[in-house]
């Protein structure tokens, strides 16, 4: 297995805490963050003052990814420009809300910004206080000294009590929402597409979230110490081949899990998760796999039980613009390294052609 150590994560001071005990942080090398954030709040976990934490991610990595620049992002053979889709930023984080999140507010947009009236609300699932076993425990201290954080972001942020913060800035929920992990939580994202036989259109498996009814690619969180070609193969299976608990793994899963060992690397990094909140967020890594007729239609698409739908879904300008998270915009990126790979070009309707 291939333990990937992601870029050079040297850690990064947090802005200056208003906690009144918390010692004031010394300005890190290279963070230039100044103003100040309050994270002091009733309710909240006593976060663990700790010294820079050295960063190590441990999650399988099966192949370096190409680094693409945002204008290559909206390039394309061809002439056909889609528009850049939302998804790569920090707004839906900022904005939406997870079910049955408190209402994020009007946080600051950097934590630079975040004065002391930043008063994030204090927000954890009542689900993760019964200690589930995907979650960290819910004394913060208890759990940094239990586990190293990892990530894929190159920058690590830390508040003055050693709490993670939020990479791309505050979201005004504190705690971990939803999250089980302080830090990143990963996920690994399968996008599986194939070009409808009689429409000549670009699809992919697409399902429908039961928690916030979006459309999303078949993804799911990364189990302790498996591959990533073996999450994105299980979570396919799971999700959308109705293959839960089979209690070992199917010869279709293998397959599977063969296949995407071949699978295009497409983004690795943040998600821009409703969920996300300022001490916890997801990141994920995408891989794109593209089937032909005969594989396509090996597969017979049936719902798991965190889907409340799963279907070919037409891949369109308009559709990429309707998904969850970061989601349209993977799926988008997944597209335009393909239309490089194949020579082919995908029209903003889905239609799948020669260049002009
Ligand atoms: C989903 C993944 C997604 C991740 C971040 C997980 O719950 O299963 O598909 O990329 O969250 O949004």
């Amino acid at each position: 297995m291939d333990i990937g150590r992601i870029g050079s994560l040297g850690s990064i001071q947090a802005p200056a805490l208003r906690a009144p005990l918390a010692p004031k942080p010394e300005a890190g090398p290279c963070d230039g963050l100044g103003g100040s954030v309050s994270t002091a709040l009733p309710g909240r976990p006593v976060f663990q003052t700790s010294p820079e934490v050295e960063v190590e991610v441990e999650v399988a990595t099966p192949k370096e990814l190409p680094r693409i620049s945002d204008d290559q992002r909206l390039l394309q053979p061809g002439a056909v420009v889609w528009e850049l889709q939302p998804g790569w930023g920090h707004s839906k984080a900022r904005s939406e809300s997870g079910k049955d999140y408190p209402a994020r507010g009007n946080p600051p947009q950097t934590w630079q910004q975040a004065d002391p009236d930043y008063q994030p609300t204090f927000y954890e699932a009542p689900v993760l206080a019964t200690q589930p076993a995907w979650a960290d425990p819910a004394d913060m201290k208890e759990a940094l000294s239990r586990r190293q954080l990892t990530s894929y972001e190159p920058r690590q942020l830390k508040g003055a009590q050693g709490e993670p913060l939020n990479p791309r800035g505050p979201t005004g929920i504190a705690g971990r929402g939803l999250l089980g992990k302080f830090g990143a939580n990963f996920a690994a994202d399968p996008i599986v597409t194939r070009t409808h036989p009689e429409t000549g259109k670009l699809e992919m498996i697409a399902i429908v979230r039961e928690d916030l009814n979006q459309v999303a690619i078949p993804g799911g969180m990364v189990d302790p110490g498996e591959k990533i070609s073996g999450t994105l193969a299980r979570e396919l299976c799971e999700e959308t081949l109705g293959k839960e608990e089979h209690g070992g793994t199917t010869a279709q899963e293998k397959e599977l899990q063969t296949m995407f060992e071949r699978a295009t690397p497409v983004y690795r990094g943040y998600v821009d998760d409703p969920r996300n909140t300022d001490n916890s967020w997801m990141e994920t890594s995408a891989f794109h796999l593209h089937l032909n007729d005969e594989e396509a239609a090996r597969l017979n698409l049936q719902k798991g039980s965190d889907a409340a739908a799963v279907s070919w879904k037409e891949i369109t300008a308009e559709s990429l613009g309707q998904m969850y998270g970061s989601h349209g915009a993977f799926v988008k990126q997944a597209v335009l390294l393909w239309q490089k790979e194949s020579g082919l070009v995908v029209g903003q309707d889905g239609t799948v052609g020669k260049p002009a």
